[in-house]
This record gives structure tokens, sequence and C-alpha cells, in this order.
């Protein structure tokens, strides 16, 4: 990675609503992802679509999602390559198959990670596993590797602690750094908890 991240910025990045599709098999990537939001956490969904996370949520959980286009009476509307992200304080972010349409992906990154107190959960498909060309049909606006994503969540005081693969999809689950968080992954654990 060079010190300014290179993207590949295309002009279709705005273009989603032109060719909206919603792939079935997602579900099983936001069930997946859901796992890692505890009872009564907050949770803001960026690019949430039809909000199929809405079903997975487990007890008590507040829930609001952003999008390019009004998806219910709640939905917050807004275009992340047009404007800045509303500052909504939460718990978790979630962010599944949208990262990919961002022309500024470490901007979103610093955005999301500024309004989260405990842990982004976010789903990418990375370049090791999907080339350029086939980036470049998928309108993708950029293409970092596995490295270059956890680098944006370490300089926005965040800390990969898990990731995984659903459908090719790579799977990020960051957690706010503190100080606690730091010496239990110092001998390997893996907290979960809110401290
Ligand atoms: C691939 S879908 C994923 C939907 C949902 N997160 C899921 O996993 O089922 C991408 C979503 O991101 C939204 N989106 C794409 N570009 C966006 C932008 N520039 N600003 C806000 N939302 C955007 C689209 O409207 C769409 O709902």
């Amino acid at each position: 990675m060079t010190s300014k991240m290179e993207y590949k910025l295309t002009n279709n990045s705005d273009s989603w609503d032109k060719f909206e599709y919603f792939e079935p098999h997602w579900e099983e990537r936001t069930e997946r992802m859901a796992k890692y939001i505890l009872p009564n956490q907050s949770v803001v969904d960026v690019g949430c679509g039809e909000m199929k996370l809405l079903k997975y949520l487990p007890d008590n959980c507040s829930y609001l999602g952003i999008d390019l286009q009004k998806r219910n009476e709640e939905t917050v509307v807004c275009n992340f390559n047009k404007e800045a992200l509303p500052k909504i304080v939460s718990d978790v972010y979630f962010i599944a198959g949208v990262l990919e349409y961002a022309i500024d992906p470490e901007s979103l990154i610093k955005q999301i990670s500024s309004n989260t107190s405990d842990t982004i959960i976010c789903s990418y498909c990375i370049l090791e596993d999907f080339p350029q060309n086939v980036r470049d049909d998928l309108k993708w606006a950029n293409s970092l590797t596995q490295k270059d994503i956890n680098i944006l969540f370490n300089k926005n005081g965040f800390q990969v602690h898990n990731t995984f693969k659903v459908i090719r999809n790579t799977i990020f689950i960051a957690k706010r750094q503190t100080y606690i968080r730091k010496f239990l992954h110092f001998f390997g654990v893996r907290a979960y908890t809110k401290f």
C-alpha cells in the first residue's frame, strides 16, 4: 500500500440506482455478520438496502438504516459519495456489500469510525479474491486488499479482531481499541463484550 491508497476511481460509483439488484445469497452474509451484535446495542446499517439485518437483530436492539434511497419511514437518505454521513453515534455500524461503491473508502471508514462506540461489522470483496477486470464489470469504485482494510481500521482507532469468509466476501469484525482490549488482544483473547 502506498501512503495514499491507490483507489481505482470510476465515473459509475453513484449509479447504484441505475442497476439496483439484491441477491438472495446476501441473506446468509447478513445472518453470519449479525452474530456479532449483542442484545441492547444500537445499530446503524449503512447501505441498508432491503434491511435484511432487521430480522437477525438480537433482543432490544435499536436499528437505523442509511441509504441512497428511502427504504422505510425511518431511513436516513444520504449519498456517501456526495455528502458526509450524518453524525449518528451508535454502538455498532454495519456495512455489508457497500464499501465497494465508495469513491473514497478511506473517508467513509473514517466517518463510520468516528460515529461508532463499539464495533464495526463490515463486508468487503478484497482485491485478492476479485481481480480488477471483475471489479470493473461490477462497477466497483475501489480496489483494496485485506491488508489495506486492516490498516484503515487501525488508523481510525479500531482493531480487526476477527476475519472470515462468507460466499467470497471477507467479513471484518473491528472493535474500538480500549486499554483492556489491547491487553486481552496481546494475550490472544478475543473480547466481544462492551468494555
Ligand atoms: C449490494 S447492496 C447491499 C444491501 C444490504 N446491505 C445487504 O447486504 O443486503 C448496496 C446498497 O448500498 C446502497 N448504496 C450504494 N451506493 C451508495 C451511496 N453512494 N450512498 C449510500 N448508499 C449507497 C444501495 O442503495 C444498496 O442498498
